[in-house]
């Protein structure tokens, strides 16, 4: 079974913030995009420093602040090519709360 924590409070990510966590010792983008969340490992894979909660929204999918890599919020893929793809976490949410699954490779 599937065992999904909770990580923050749906109220304090209204649609168009985003909000970043930790979960086990991992951190994590959440955005809101109308209404409907999605998690992403924060760290950028291309040199691994930069945070994705600073990118610039681009549809479903999130440019990294630093080289403008762009990375889609439901699979992970990474639009410069597959040795970027990153790993998704699926989201639950429960009365208030957002719940995190164990994270997703991108599968590509
Ligand atoms: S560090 Fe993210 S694209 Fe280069």
């Amino acid at each position: 079974m599937t065992e999904f924590t909770i990580v923050a409070k749906a109220s304090e990510i209204p649609p168009g913030e985003r909000k970043r966590i930790e979960l086990n010792g991992e951190r994590v983008s959440i955005f809101n995009i109308d209404g409907e969340y999605f998690a992403i490992y924060d760290t950028c894979p291309h040199k691994k420093t930069a945070p994705l909660i600073r990118g610039m929204l681009n549809g479903v999918g999130v440019k990294c602040p630093n080289h403008g890599y762009r990375f889609d919020l439901k699979t992970g893929k990474c639009d410069r090519g597959e040795r970027w793809n990153t790993k998704i976490f699926p989201v639950k949410v429960e009365d208030d709360n957002i719940l995190l699954g164990p994270p997703i490779p991108c599968e590509n």
